[in-house]
C-alpha cells in the first residue's frame, strides 16, 4: 500500500482530516496523485461540462480599505468609474444574446451608489433574458439580499477571505469576520446558491489556516469555491508581500474539490495571471467553471484588484472561440445549461 492510500479514500467519502490536508498543502510531495484524483472526482460528480459565465464589473467606487486590494478606498492613484444602470443592462444584453453566457455575474467595489432600488431595477431587465445572475458585490443587510432575490438574482460570491479572524481583522481594517460570516449564513437562508472562497498566500497566513479555511467552507456546504492566489498589488500597504503562489492554490483547490465534490469550482483569473495557461491547468486539477471578463472599453483596464490581471484585452468574443478551443483541447466541453450546483 502507498502511504497515499487515504487520498482515494479521499475520493469516496470526501472526509480528510485536518493533518491529511496539511500533509497535501504543506509541498509537492502528494501534488500529481491530488490533481488526478480532484480531475476523477470532478469527472464523476460535475462531468466534462465547463461552465462559462458572463463577468461585468460595474463599479470599481469601494467604500472600504482591504489592505490587499487594488480598489481600497485610500489607493488615489486608480481612476474610478461606475458604469449606468443602461450600460450594464446592455453589456449583460449583447453577454447573453451576442454571446450566449447563460450566466451574469455582477460585480462591484461596494458602492453606496447602487441603492437596493436601483440594484432591483437593474437585476430585473437582466432577468428578461433568460440567464442566471450572480451578484458579488459585497456585505449587505439581509433584507438588502432579500431585495435582490426577489428581483431575480440566483447566487451570491462572497468569499470568506480567510478564517483566521486575527489575519482577517489585520487586513481588513474596520471590517468584522463575524458580519462576513452571517452575510454567508443569510444568503444560504434567502435560498441562494451560495460562493466562498479564500485567497491563498496571504502574509502571516500557514498551512494550518488554510486547511481550517477548507474545513469551513465544507462544513457551511458552500455551493461554489472561488479559490485564487494573492497577488500583491503596488498601490496598497501590501506590496512587499510575497504572494504569488500557484502551486499552492492549486493544491488547495483540488483538496476542495475532494471535500465538496459536486461544488461549481471556477478556474480563477488570478491564477491565469501568474502562468499563461493558468486557467486551463486548474480545469485540470479539480476546478469546473470559467468567468470571462465581458466588460467593455476603458472599464476593463481599470478594475485592478491585482496588477497584471490576464486576459486584460481579452473580448467577449475571443474569450468564448479561444475558451471554446482550449477546452476542447484538453476533452472538455462548454456546459449548455445554466450550470447551478445539482444538490
Ligand atoms: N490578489 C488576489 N486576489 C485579490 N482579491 C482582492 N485583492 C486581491 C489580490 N491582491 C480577491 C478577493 C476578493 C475578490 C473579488 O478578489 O478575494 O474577494
Ligand atoms: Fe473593496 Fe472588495 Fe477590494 Fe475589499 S476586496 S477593497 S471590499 S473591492
Amino acid at each position: 500500500m502507498s502511504d497515499s492510500n487515504f487520498l482515494q479514500c479521499a475520493a469516496d467519502t470526501h472526509v480528510l482530516s485536518k493533518e491529511q490536508i496539511i500533509a497535501l498543502l504543506r509541498d509537492d510531495k502528494y501534488e500529481k496523485e491530488l490533481f488526478s484524483t480532484a480531475d476523477e472526482v470532478r469527472r464523476k460528480f460535475v462531468g466534462d461540462e465547463v461552465h462559462l459565465r458572463g463577468l461585468i464589473e460595474f463599479s470599481n467606487i469601494c467604500k472600504n480599505n482591504c489592505l490587499y486590494c487594488g480598489l481600497r478606498r485610500d489607493n488615489l492613484k486608480i481612476k474610478r468609474y461606475r458604469m449606468s444602470p443602461e450600460e450594464i443592462v446592455g453589456l449583460a444584453s449583447r453577454a447573453a444574446h451576442d454571446y450566449g453566457f447563460k450566466t451574469i455575474v455582477m460585480q462591484s467595489g461596494e458602492d453606496l451608489w447602487f441603492t437596493p432600488e436601483r440594484l432591483k431595477e437593474i437585476i430585473s431587465e437582466i432577468k428578461k433574458f433568460d440567464v442566471a445572475i450572480t451578484l458579488s458585490i459585497g456585505e449587505k443587510t439581509f433584507e438588502e439580499y432579500a431585495t435582490y432575490k426577489e428581483a431575480g438574482a440566483d447566487r451570491y460570491l462572497i468569499r470568506i477571505e480567510t478564517t483566521d479572524k486575527d489575519l482577517y481583522h489585520r487586513l481588513d481594517p474596520d471590517m468584522s469576520w463575524e458580519a462576513r460570516k452571517q452575510c454567508l449564513v443569510n444568503l444560504g437562508k434567502l435560498g441562494y446558491e451560495v460562493g466562498s472562497g479564500i485567497m491563498v498566500g496571504l502574509p502571516g497566513q500557514t498551512m494550518e489556516s488554510i486547511a481550517d479555511d477548507l474545513i469551513f467552507l465544507k462544513e457551511m456546504n458552500i455551493d461554489m469555491a472561488g479559490i485564487g492566489p494573492f497577488i500583491p498589488h503596488p498601490d496598497t500597504p501590501l506590496k512587499n508581500e510575497k504572494g504569488r503562489a500557484f502551486n499552492l492554490s492549486l493544491r488547495t483547490m483540488a483538496v476542495m474539490r475532494l471535500l465538496l465534490p459536486d461544488i461549481n469550482i471556477p478556474a480563477t483569473t488570478a491564477m491565469e495571471t501568474l502562468h499563461p495557461d493558468g486557467r486551463i491547468i486548474a480545469l485540470q486539477c479539480g476546478a469546473n467553471v470559467i468567468m470571462p471578463n465581458v466588460t467593455e472599453g476603458e472599464y476593463r483596464q481599470l478594475y485592478q484588484l491585482y496588477p497584471g490581471k490576464a486576459a486584460l484585452n481579452e473580448t467577449p468574443l475571443y474569450s468564448k472561440t479561444n475558451f471554446g478551443m482550449r477546452i476542447e483541447a484538453i476533452g472538455r466541453k462548454i456546459g449548455t445549461g445554466y450550470g447551478s450546483r445539482k444538490k
